[in-house]
């Protein structure tokens, strides 16, 4: 493939795009911000009734009572119906997904729009036949396979709310979101291939589903592996696929009806689940994909994420289907069986465009001394997504993948945002190592000091989008409207959503995101709650206390550091492997702690609330500050004793 000068460097280590960039971009020109800012309900209602097949127009565009807002009021379609039987007329045999399995010595999957079609119509049959009604939740915790787009989909196709649950999430999580959602059916799959092992997911989920309303668990064949079975409750999902009609009429939906829910951590001990709708959802992931990823007719995506987090939703199935374009999923490790196995991936399939995280690129670049044997000259794009860039890691990833070719687009967004909103655009540039660009056309983000007031640029404070918001923005906390309100919209009052992220702003309006200001640490890109870890490690029954603290970690971004007071019981190995257990128990193998501490006690204010701003100053061994406040000063040093001896 002939090799394309996509981008040109100006002084200071900035980069632009080139002409011939410019010229093949869906979006150059800078005057977008401005004409979107002068009306952003107007200029989402064009891209809304441009980008998405309605079955009846909207009545009106934008409506918000504070907390909540709504998008194309009284708007009907389907988002399956988007995502499919609109490309059946030109790109029938266009491949929509193409599965990597781990083993290299497996054969691939290709699903063409056609035969995804095919598939979600039968499961969306399967699922009606179940059952499942409009409105209702069904379970999916499935690996990295195509089923699982297929599973969303089909959802979709009737109305059924889909709520995906990471697969490497342990049956307790499961647990808590299908108690919540009362879900009755749950999709799953018997294992899959972790480093050339056999996990056995469905054990996982037979522990999840007691004492839940779950009443069928379908199966998919992914191993072969023996599992367990439950002769009226469980099913293999060929068994029923194949019986099953192959057209499912599209349930018509309205714009605001919910699409899916998608639990993230919140600051207290129990995830909360994310509400998206359909009609704003689709739109932004319709236009952010197509714009700031340049997407057309020949690419091929490849977000590296899990379908269990928002951009596995976002840019590995809806983004890239709404635009017909063909989205690349790999099962399994990036390094497995050698280090450079994603090198091969780009490579065999030509990927166009890859988007992944930090932590990745990290991993890439610290085992990276093959990368330059491969040709990397199909790739136009490259992105990055899930915690703050670093410079190092921009540089080995533009320079050694994008080969100072490819524009590297950072952007920023949350499971609440549904999609991309702060990023630059391939069209328009500037790429600047570890700055995330500006506010998606249309949208308003900007920084705000502790009292409301806009700060001015170059000064750090907290981000937070200004109405109207866009529309693919969360509508709600699952059964929870309190936390709904206390999370994002309490602390700067009306028309006005928090992000709990710190960052600020260049003179030509891009923001340098600087990473989250409550207690959700970012441990290799996976967003956990230290209130949730804790809780974890408290229901140990030998430990009467603990704080879990991130600390920096050079390949992870950060990792979580336990520091537990335990009852009566002395510090063993045996205790810290137990500890570590229970992280891995509630949660899943990401929270694991990095490492554990056994304290006498914690540094705790009079009033009894342990000050964590000590506790990391500890670990990160810089000046502990003032300690006058406390109502234990003696334990500082204490601790310090411990950490140090580490
Ligand atoms: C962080 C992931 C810096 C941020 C899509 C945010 C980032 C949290 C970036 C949301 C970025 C995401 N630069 N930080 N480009 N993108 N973050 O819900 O702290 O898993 O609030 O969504 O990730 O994480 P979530």
């Amino acid at each position: 493939m002939k090799k394309i000068k996509l981008i040109q460097k100006s002084k200071k280590g900035i980069y632009w795009p080139s002409e011939e960039l410019k010229k093949n971009a869906w979006i150059n020109k800078n005057t977008i911000y401005k004409k979107a800012e002068k009306d952003p309900v107007k200029f989402w209602e064009n891209l809304a009734a441009e980008g998405i097949i309605w079955d009846k127009k909207w009545t009106k565009t934008y409506h918000e009572k504070h907390p909540y807002f709504q998008w194309f009021i009284g708007g009907k379609l389907n988002a399956s119906y988007n995502c499919l039987d609109r490309h059946l007329k030109d790109k029938k045999n266009k491949a929509a997904i193409i599965w990597e399995p781990e083993s290299p010595e497996e054969k691939n999957r290709v699903l063409t729009y056609h035969d995804l079609y095919s598939e979600v119509n039968k499961l969306a049959n399967v699922l009606k036949n179940l059952g499942v009604k409009k409105g209702e939740v069904v379970g999916i915790y499935l690996p990295m396979i195509p089923e699982g787009q297929i599973a969303m989909l089909a959802c979709s196709r009737i109305g059924a709310i889909h709520c995906v649950v990471f697969s490497a999430f342990s049956a307790e999580s499961l647990k808590y979101r299908l108690k919540e959602t009362r879900t009755k059916i749950l999709i799953t799959a018997d294992g899959y291939y972790r480093k050339g092992e056999i996990l056995n997911l469905k054990a996982k989920a037979d522990e999840a589903v007691k004492k839940t309303k779950v009443k069928k668990i379908i199966v998919v064949k992914r191993t072969g592996i023996k599992i367990n079975w439950k002769k009226e409750r469980d099913f293999w999902w060929h068994d029923l696929t194949e019986k099953a009609d192959s057209y499912c009429r599209p349930k018509i939906m309205d714009s605001e009806d919910t699409l899916f829910i998608l639990y993230t951590s919140g600051t207290t001990g129990k995830p909360k689940g994310i509400i998206h709708t359909t009609g704003g959802y689709l739109t932004q992931a319709y236009w952010t994909a197509k714009w700031d990823f340049n997407l057309h007719d020949d690419d091929v995506l490849w977000s590296t994420s899990d379908i269990g987090w928002i951009t596995g939703h976002t840019y590995c199935c809806y983004g890239p289907l709404l635009n017909g374009a063909t989205s690349l999923i790999y099962e399994g490790m990036f390094n497995y069986p050698q280090s450079d196995r994603w090198c091969e991936i780009i490579e065999k399939y030509g990927v166009t465009v890859f988007y992944t995280s930090p932590t990745a690129i990290r991993m890439f670049a610290k085992h990276g001394d093959n990368v330059k044997k491969f040709d990397f000259a199909s790739l136009r794009i490259l992105g990055s997504v899930g915690e703050p860039i670093d410079k190092e890691a921009w540089g080995w990833f533009f320079q050694n993948v994008g080969r100072k070719r490819c524009p590297l687009i950072d952007t920023w967004w949350q499971t609440e945002t549904g999609g991309t909103l702060i990023n630059s655009l391939p069209g328009i540039g500037p790429f600047i190592p570890t700055m995330a660009g500006r506010s998606f056309p249309g949208t308003r983000l900007t920084i705000f000091d502790d009292d409301g007031n806009v700060l001015p640029v170059n000064k750090e404070g907290n981000l937070v989008q200004l109405s109207p918001f866009a529309p693919g923005m969360l509508r709600g906390v699952y059964k929870n409207p309190k936390k709904y309100l206390e999370t994002y919209w309490n602390k700067f009052g009306k028309g006005i959503y928090f992000t709990s992220d710190g960052a600020w702003k260049d003179r030509q309006g891009n923001f340098r995101i600087t990473g989250r200001l409550d207690d959700i640490i970012k441990i290799a890109g996976h967003r956990i709650s230290t209130a949730e870890l804790e809780d974890a490690i408290t229901r140990h029954p030998l430990v009467a206390e603990c704080a879990v603290i991130p600390q920096s970690h050079e390949i992870k971004g950060s990792v979580p550091i336990a520091l537990v007071v335990l009852k009566k019981a002395k510090p063993s190995l045996k205790l810290t492997r137990e500890i570590v257990k229970q992280a891995e128990t509630f949660i899943g193998p990401i929270a694991r702690p990095e490492q554990v501490f056994f304290v006498e006690d914690l540094p705790k204010t009079r009033s009894g609330k342990i000050m964590r701003r000590i506790l990391r100053n500890i670990l990160a061994d810089k000046p502990v500050g003032d300690i006058s406040t406390l109502a234990n000063p003696e334990s500082v040093e204490k601790i310090k004793k411990i950490v140090s001896k580490s």
